[in-house]
């Protein structure tokens, strides 16, 4: 819901701080602070000195109606380096630069950001933006670990052109993504999987008949992406092991892009390493052409038609699972399955769910009805989650993004299970 909607928010809107670290990406704040205010929420921008350099003050003031100052000796009266904090609903930081993120892990207070970031009792979400060698430095990843454990959402950065001619991690994500992580956290997403790993495998492989033609099928990717920014949201550090998906990519979160069912497991066996939580929420071929040919398949004047002998897949839910099984890193792993499955004259889409669990070993399977096409490629699901412990949990009708809460709750309920 939108929070103008909600009679008990509109006593007083909720209060945003926008904190601006002095990277390149800081004009796409000035984008985020458009998102908050044309939403309704009271924002305050808090830019650091280094991010003036890239925007100016009178930008901030003018798309937030409020002064914005990097010093603490303004309006000392009205002491802000302490009442911003205290008074937040929430604090987003973005772009969040190597400097700020070493600041916020050793509690450095030494501008009006790093005050707020250490007065703010309210959820923190920081959206990292950096060269992909500060990314990946020993010195950030300590500092992004030790903000996570704290329950602070690290978004992971997007991979793409940064500011000179190198490409790679270290984009800030999409203002838009950025947002809508923040609209979850404020709704009052919990942070259950803060601290947590976890991997997604998203929409559909694709096995190759020859170099223009595939198998294929009609998964979009939506559910994964919507587990995989929830669960961002939550706190965790998500990567998604993206299949065939023409999507923007979550905000926060590591894209790993597949196309093949065998690319696929690869991925999934390599990613799904110390991870807390793994789920497979891709559609993955159960039958691949047995060759692929290297040249277009031509058709001939005889009219006969090319027979195409199919073999079988691996089972990369079931592999997780047996790996889980014979590894010490992985054995408190929790391993979650999705079944899009139609009844029969004989069984329901359940009963096909129960047997499913028990074939594939897994914890949590989340059942999907998809008689008449019902689940792909569109924005409302309905599902039920089984549970290797025998319970069945009904979620109601929902986006994919409610959906995707109910599911990570009943995952967290389980990692709460002693
Ligand atoms: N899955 C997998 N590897 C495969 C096929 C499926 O890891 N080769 C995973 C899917 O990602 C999903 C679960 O197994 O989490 C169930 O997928 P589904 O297609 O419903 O089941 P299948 O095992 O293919 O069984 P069937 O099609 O015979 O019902």
């Amino acid at each position: 819901m939108n929070h103008r909607d909600d009679p008990v928010a509109n006593v007083r809107p909720q209060r945003v701080v926008l904190g601006v670290g002095g990277g390149i990406a800081a004009y796409k704040a000035a984008e985020l602070l458009r998102r908050f205010t044309e939403a309704g929420y009271d924002v305050t921008v808090v830019p650091t000195r280094a991010a003036l350099k890239f925007v100016g003050e009178a930008t901030w003031s003018a798309l937030s109606g409020k002064p914005a100052t990097a010093e603490v000796w303004d309006d000392v009266h009205d002491v802000p380096h302490v009442r911003l904090g205290q008074e937040a609903d929430l604090v987003v930081v973005a772009p969040a630069t190597a400097d700020l993120l070493a600041r916020a892990a050793s509690g450095l207070a030494d501008d009006l950001l790093a005050n707020v970031l250490l007065t703010a009792r309210c959820p923190i979400v920081m959206a990292p933006a950096m060269h992909t060698e500060m990314w990946e430095h020993p010195a950030t990843r300590a500092n992004v670990a030790t903000l996570r454990a704290r329950g602070i959402v690290v978004l992971d950065p997007a991979v793409g052109r940064l500011t000179g001619a190198d490409t790679g991690p270290g984009r800030l994500p999409d203002p838009d993504a950025i947002a809508q992580v923040c609209f979850a956290v404020l709704a009052g997403q919990p942070r259950d999987l803060a601290g947590c790993r976890v991997v997604v495998s998203a929409g559909g492989t694709q096995e190759p008949l020859d170099p223009v033609r595939f198998l294929g099928n009609r998964s979009s990717g939506k559910q994964g992406y919507a587990l995989a920014s929830a669960a961002a949201a939550r706190g965790a550090a998500v990567v998604v092991v993206a299949a065939n998906v023409a999507l923007d990519d979550p905000a926060g979160c590591t894209i790993v892009r597949v196309s093949t069912a065998e690319e696929l497991r690869v991925v999934m066996l390599a990613q799904a390493v110390g991870a807390d939580v793994v789920v497979m929420a891709a559609a993955v071929a159960d039958f691949r052409p047995a060759q692929s040919a290297a040249h277009k398949i031509k058709k001939d004047d005889s009219g006969s038609v090319p027979v195409i002998e199919l073999e079988r897949t691996a089972d990369v839910l079931a592999e997780l699972v047996q790996v889980r099984a014979a590894s010490a890193s992985n054995a408190a792993q929790l391993i979650v399955g999705f079944a899009a499955e139609t009844g029969d004259e004989s069984n329901s889409v359940i009963d096909h769910g129960w047997v499913k669990l028990r074939r594939k070993g897994c914890d949590l399977l989340v059942v999907n009805d998809v008689s008449e096409g019902r689940a792909f490629g569109t924005d409302t699901n309905e599902v039920t989650i089984l549970t290797r412990t025998g319970a069945t949990i009904e979620v109601p009708p929902g986006s994919k993004s409610e959906i995707s809460s109910a599911i990570w709750d009943a995952v967290s309920a389980v990692l709460a299970t002693p």
